[in-house]
């Protein structure tokens, strides 16, 4: 195997900890090392330590400067829309002139034009489009990305998409997590008949689909799906093997975070309208809460969720960008976490470990990726800065020099 030093790194953060979530204070801990380095085995952290002894044990290993550079962990962004086709400028123009998203969508706009777009669109056409989204992430020092379906609503669409992601995963740089989100929108098909949707997703899709990923997902949202619809679902994605992540909270508050206590989902996402009792309800059932201020930003709004409260409650949480063509078309988890720096109060290093060691843990990778530790996959990014807290502070910049993924330049 070769091995490889990478040196000269002005400070490596290495999220070192235990492989688990970070909780309340422990997410201020993000392991800055000055004078350190790293050997690599392959595509494995074989040492992180002081660079001098690296040095000394580094024999005839290739050489790779950091020139100065900050060295951290690739990010893992743990929600995204990743598969679709076309994109929503025309309803980005509409919302700027004060139309709001829940009205383009009830005009026929929002999710269903972006379903109409990705039906139509060919296999290849989906993957370049899929391709062309996640070289943006990784350019922005994303290495692993989760992708839900959610723009094909029927079987055969939605398998197309699951497959897509499996196939970027597979081909690029990118390490790739599939969820399925059939229950995304309820397509023109089952106008009227929700349940008759629902029973299509958990008896005919989901079968289907739990080879090709490893969560499912429902937006838990007034005229999208309802509470009874997810513990459906749910029921059936257990019954599968599979892990539930669910869409709460979002637009208007509903109960969703006790929801996903209840049905014993892994995660809760957006979370904006969550209050005191749901984040006590995330507290008691393990849940992870996923935040994901692109999509409030991206709406023109400004109520955040509450993520002051949800550390000081103890809560692993995680950030993620939500991309997506309506709400969210950020690629960048930087971007995410100067948003939340600077309107939900989190500090650069909260917002560090909840783009890289916490988010791995709410994929269940914390003992693969998310850190800078020996036996991890070597996974990592050199950002052309002399100060880690510089990530989200130049908002809107791209600090990233270069992006390693399996111990090589991606
Ligand atoms: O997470 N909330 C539902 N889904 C996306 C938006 C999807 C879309 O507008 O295309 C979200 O914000
Ligand atoms: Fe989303």
């Amino acid at each position: 195997m070769s091995r490889t030093l990478v040196l000269n790194a002005r400070q490596l953060v290495t999220l070192a900890g235990p492989n688990r979530g970070r909780m309340g204070p422990e997410m201020a801990d993000v392991g800055v090392r000055e004078g350190w380095a790293m050997l690599l085995d392959g595509d494995r952290i074989a040492v992180v330590g002081p660079e001098s002894h690296l040095l000394a044990e580094a024999g005839d290993s290739e050489i790779v400067d950091a020139e100065g550079g900050v060295v951290t962990p690739g990010f893992v962004d743990a929600h995204t829309h990743l598969v679709f086709a076309g994109n929503r400028a025309n309803e980005f123009e509409m919302r700027c002139a004060g139309r709001s998203y829940q009205e383009i969508a009830a005009a026929g706009g929002g999710i269903m034009a972006t379903v109409r777009a990705t039906r139509t669109a060919s296999d290849a056409e989906l993957l370049e489009a899929g391709a062309r989204h996640a070289d943006q992430m990784l350019r922005c020092g994303t290495t692993t990305i989760e992708a839900k379906s959610g723009y094909g609503l029927t079987v055969e669409h939605e398998l197309r998409l699951l497959r897509t992601a499996r196939d970027l995963g597979e081909s690029g740089p990118w390490r790739v997590v599939g969820t399925c989100l059939g229950a995304h929108a309820v397509p023109p098909e089952f106008e009227g008949d929700r349940a008759g949707y629902v029973t299509m997703v958990t008896d005919e899709l989901l079968p289907l689909a739990a080879p090709l990923c490893r969560y499912v997902d429902v937006f838990v949202e007034d005229r999208y799906f309802s509470h009874d619809d997810a513990r459906r679902i749910a029921a059936r994605a257990k019954a599968l093997g599979l892990g539930v992540r669910l869409h709460a909270d979002q637009l208007t508050y509903n109960g969703g975070a006790g929801l996903a206590a209840e049905i014993g989902a892994v995660t809760a996402d957006h979370l904006e309208q969550t209050d005191e009792a749901g984040i006590a309800a995330l507290l008691a059932g393990g849940v992870i809460p996923v935040l994901l201020p692109g999509s409030v930003f991206g709406l023109g709004l400004s109520r955040y969720p509450p993520a002051r409260a949800m550390i000081e409650a103890g809560l692993p949480v995680v950030l993620a960008t939500d991309f997506n063509p309506g709400s969210s078309p950020t690629p960048s988890l930087p971007m995410v976490m100067s948003l939340a720096c600077l309107q939900m109060r989190m500090t650069p290093a909260e917002a560090l470990t909840a783009c890289t060691i916490n988010a791995a843990h709410s994929l269940g990778l914390a003992d693969e990726i998310g850190s800078l530790e020996p036996g991890k996959r070597a996974g990592f990014v050199v950002h052309d800065i002399g100060d880690w807290r510089e990530i989200p502070y130049w908002f809107g910049a791209n600090t990233v020099r270069t992006v390693w993924v399996g111990g090589r330049p991606a």
